[in-house]
């Protein structure tokens, strides 16, 4: 299954890593066929209800998580969970990356995730890459909060499609995260194959050389999926969790490239599911379904308002204050120990951590 932006020109995509079932444009994953949910019966399919159903609302959701009549729950997060800790997405006007990346002379800007475009100049790839040096950026309030759901053992599975690393370094374990488009942990040889620790590139990549391998000098990549190539095999766990799961929440993401985007139609239709993000986007758009509930806005406000109906706040400012002095290597910098001290005031003035 390779990764494909709905507006890129038609492509064939394969599916898992056991032959290739190719796929021709606008390839879907199928609805969710079966699942235990929290809800008997389907529930109508039209957005806010329907049938004589009432409106389900953000405190409807918090019921349900508060009184664990719903603890299988899914989430799909994009590139605006991370925008609050300063690292841009990719599509807002003028400031995702893709503006931004124009300065490279691209054709488009996704050429930068595409390995044509790759073999004939790594450089915008790299001079994007640097920007995301792990530890440049922390977790925000977002990220932490999807740590205190796995922690109250409601986190049945994170799916992700950033590649910046910080829903590890919040403290989700591997067995709960699957990166769909890979991260930027390790790396491989795009000619010999050699796989390579992350560190190993690094060094290149912050002085704006084109890291090599050093045994055949073939260009190393990190293990981001490009667009054309096949996801992990950890994604066909969406096999399983999807119909399993009985509560679908979607953080920050324009659902724009599939196959991830899909996965929102894949839990059975009586699943609620939470779209928090800036604008309505993908089938909660175009296919609303009657227990979807959308908080419009930024997404920290909007996780901030979900904490409080669910009476989690100190839970989830006790995280991230126990949590911020191991994430934050800068803490020993003059800026970090006036962030850190900053947060150690936080029992005084409750801001929140969004930085
Ligand atoms: N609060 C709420 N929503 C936000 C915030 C915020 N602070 N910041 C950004 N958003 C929203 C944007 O309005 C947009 O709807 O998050 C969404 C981010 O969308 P994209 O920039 O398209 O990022 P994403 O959905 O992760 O892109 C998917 O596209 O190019 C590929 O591989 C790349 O993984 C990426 C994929
Ligand atoms: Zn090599």
């Amino acid at each position: 299954m390779a990764l494909f932006p709905c507006s890129a020109v038609p492509a064939l995509r394969f599916w898992g890593l056991r032959g290739a079932r190719a796929w021709t444009r606008w390839p879907r994953i199928p609805g969710g066929g079966w699942s235990v949910s929290c809800f008997a019966g389907a529930s109508s399919d039209t957005g806010g209800g329907g049938h004589g159903q009432k409106k389900f609302l953000l405190q409807d959701i918090a019921e349900l998580i508060k009184t664990r009549a719903c603890q299988r729950v899914v989430v799909m997060v994009g590139a605006g969970i991370s925008t609050p800790s300063g690292i841009p997405d990719f599509r807002s006007p003028g400031v995702g990356y893709y503006s931004i990346l124009q300065q490279y002379k691209l054709p488009y800007p996704e050429a930068i995730f595409e390995l044509s475009f790759f073999f004939h100049d790594p450089k915008p790839f790299f001079t994007f890459a640097k920007k995301l040096y792990p530890g440049n950026y922390r977790p925000n309030a977002t990220h932490y909060f999807l740590r205190l759901l796995h922690e109250k053992g409601l986190l049945l599975r994170l799916y992700t499609q950033n590649i910046d690393g910080l829903e590890r370094a919040s403290g989700i374990p591997d067995s709960k995260l699957v990166e769909a488009h890979g991260s930027l942990a390790s790396a491989t040889c795009t000619t010999c194959r050699r796989p390579y620790p992350g560190e190993d590139f690094w060094a290149d990549v912050m002085v704006d050389r084109v890291p090599r391998c050093p045994v055949c000098s073939g260009v190393t990549k990190p293990d981001i999926v490009f667009f054309g190539e096949p996801l992990p095999a950890r994604f066909l766990l969406h096999l399983a969790d999807f119909p399993m799961a009985d509560l679908l929440l979607i953080l920050g993401t324009s659902l724009e490239v599939e196959p991830f985007a899909s996965l929102s139609d894949a839990v059975r239709s009586s699943v609620p599911r939470l779209l928090i993000n800036r604008d309505l986007v993908g089938s909660l758009a175009r296919n609303p379904r009657g227990r979807d509930v959308v908080q419009l806005g930024d997404v920290v406000h909007g996780v901030k308002r979900l904490v409080e109906l669910l009476g989690w706040t100190d839970d989830l400012q006790d995280l991230i204050q126990r949590e911020t002095g191991k994430v934050w290597p800068a803490a020993q910098s003059q800026e970090g120990s006036l962030l850190l001290r900053g947060l150690l005031d936080l029992e005084q003035s409750p801001v929140w951590l969004t930085l």
